[in-house]
């Protein structure tokens, strides 16, 4: 009986002290297990992961040997990639949501500040570069490839019309460093009697039309900047794009980013004006950024030629402006071919290439958005002196302040252009380079203003 009971208290005292012992010890050791858990979780989530991305790398590759092998058209392989690539990133995407929950699940039981989020806040932005039958693409190409800051930041598509050979040859040689698509059509088109010796830009107008509708509608870029195989690039090329970039987001009336100065002969420019951005009613094109909302507006009208002069109609243009740079950040090479050759001869190739780099993505820009830019540009010309021609030509002005020529007609605004070196023509109505109708360049060493008068109200499109 003692010993029963004895026995029994024993027990007793046991099961207690087990029991306290779990009490005390219980939460501390929950608390580490559960880390336990969330990092085996993460870990398992984190091999998840790489496993999907293998699969996928695998599936990808598969497709991309299966469609080689059969040979199909490249639209039909960039769309089943490109939806292996969505479906990828999708799942992706998922993982990594749950991985960072975990992730937070974590940090909190530990204490720690979430670590900072990788978010990828930089455009991605296409080269569009246009070919046909010159085989010295690949001086352009071979400087963007260079230049290039990143190659998933701005990957290049080069779009090749004419089928001609030694150019394919030399663009397949870039293997992945780009895309290469072949513009399908090459019909003949028709082209009325009259307009037969300019089928060249009919032919030009057809490209212009399928590749933005590749890069935009099938690739699905949001942007892109259209090179053309004949130009060089300066050093901060990307650079301008990519700091110019969140203008002609923010700015609705802004279309266009342009590398091209169209007065940008070294005579006309500031040479230490490296920085010196503007905006110009002009559309400049060679070597510009437009957005995929641009083209959609544009696309579904886009003409059978000239597209140049077309896109600067004031039906197409909506009294919207194009940031353009005081120094060229692109310059022809010549061109043999649809453009005429004495063009280039007596004034294309004056064009100075800007050649410092300029860190133009942390600088402040917002001067150039409209509501900014308008009243202090409209303060500095009609606020400056009123020089005459001779007088400018004398030299015997004070440097440092800008001076204005006035201009009332279209032949005054002809004759002082001449006179100056300027380009003297119009595109409906807009002389190159201006802005409200005022054409600013430099000239001897001051800053000039060709402008009309104060109370102008707007371009006449009989002035051509
Ligand atoms: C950028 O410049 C504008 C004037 O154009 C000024 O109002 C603004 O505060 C500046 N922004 C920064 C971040 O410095
Ligand atoms: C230019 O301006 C100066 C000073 O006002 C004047 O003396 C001269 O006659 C003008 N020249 C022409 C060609 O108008």
């Amino acid at each position: 009986m003692r010993k029963k009971s004895i026995s029994f208290i024993f027990a007793s005292l046991c099961v207690w002290g087990v029991i306290t012992y779990f009490l005390f010890l219980d939460r501390p050791i929950g608390k580490e297990q559960n880390k336990g858990n969330i990092a085996a979780k993460i870990r398992d989530i984190e091999e998840r992961v790489k496993e999907q991305f293998a699969e996928n790398k695998k599936l990808i590759q598969h497709l991309r040997g299966k469609l080689q092998d059969q040979n199909e058209a490249e639209n039909a392989e960039s769309t089943v990639v490109k939806n292996a690539e969505e479906a990828q990133n999708a799942e992706r995407d998922k993982l990594e949501a749950a991985e960072e929950d975990l992730k937070i699940q974590v940090d909190e039981a530990q204490h720690v500040a979430p670590e900072k989020s990788l978010t990828n806040e930089e455009p991605v932005i296409a080269v569009l570069v246009f070919s046909c039958n010159r085989v010295t693409v690949k001086r352009c190409l071979d400087q963007l490839i260079r230049l290039r800051p990143s190659a998933e930041q701005f990957p290049i598509i080069v779009s090749q019309d004419c089928e001609h050979e030694p150019t394919t040859n030399v663009i397949q040689s870039y293997g992945e460093q780009l895309t290469h698509i072949r513009q399908p059509d090459q019909s003949d088109i028709d082209i009325p009697p009259k307009e037969k010796k300019f089928k060249g830009y009919f032919k030009i107008a057809r490209h212009y039309g399928w590749a933005l509708n590749q890069v935009f509608l099938e690739f699905g870029f949001e942007t892109a900047i259209i090179v053309e195989d004949d130009l060089d690039v300066a050093p901060d090329f990307f650079e301008y794009f990519l700091g110019t970039y969140p203008l002609l987001v923010k700015d609705n009336s802004l279309w266009c980013i342009s590398a091209w100065n169209d007065n940008g002969k070294s005579e006309l420019v500031d040479d230490s004006g490296h920085h010196l951005l503007y905006r110009t009613d002009f559309f400049p094109g060679l070597g510009w950024m437009l957005t995929k909302d641009i083209w959609m507006e544009l696309g579904p009208k886009w003409p059978k030629s000239y597209w140049d002069d077309w896109i600067r109609k004031p039906e197409q243009r909506k009294d919207r402006a194009c940031i353009r740079p005081e120094l060229s950040r692109t310059r022809t090479f010549g061109k043999i071919g649809v453009s005429n050759g004495l063009f280039y001869e007596k004034h294309l190739k004056f064009i100075k290439l800007n050649d410092v780099f300029v860190p133009f993505t942390k600088m402040n820009l917002t001067y150039l958005l409209k509501d900014n830019y308008d009243m202090a540009f409209v303060n500095e010309v009609y606020q400056s002196r009123v020089v005459n021609y001779s007088e400018l030509k004398s030299d015997t002005l004070p440097k440092s302040s800008p001076v204005r020529i006035p201009y009332h007609t279209r032949q005054a605004y002809k004759n002082t252009a001449k006179m100056l070196g300027l380009m003297d023509d119009f595109r409906s109505g807009v002389p190159r380079t201006s802005y409200r109708g005022v054409v600013t360049f430099f000239y001897r060493g001051r800053r000039v203003h060709l402008a009309p008068n104060a109370n102008w109200a707007g371009y006449d499109i009989t002035w051509s």
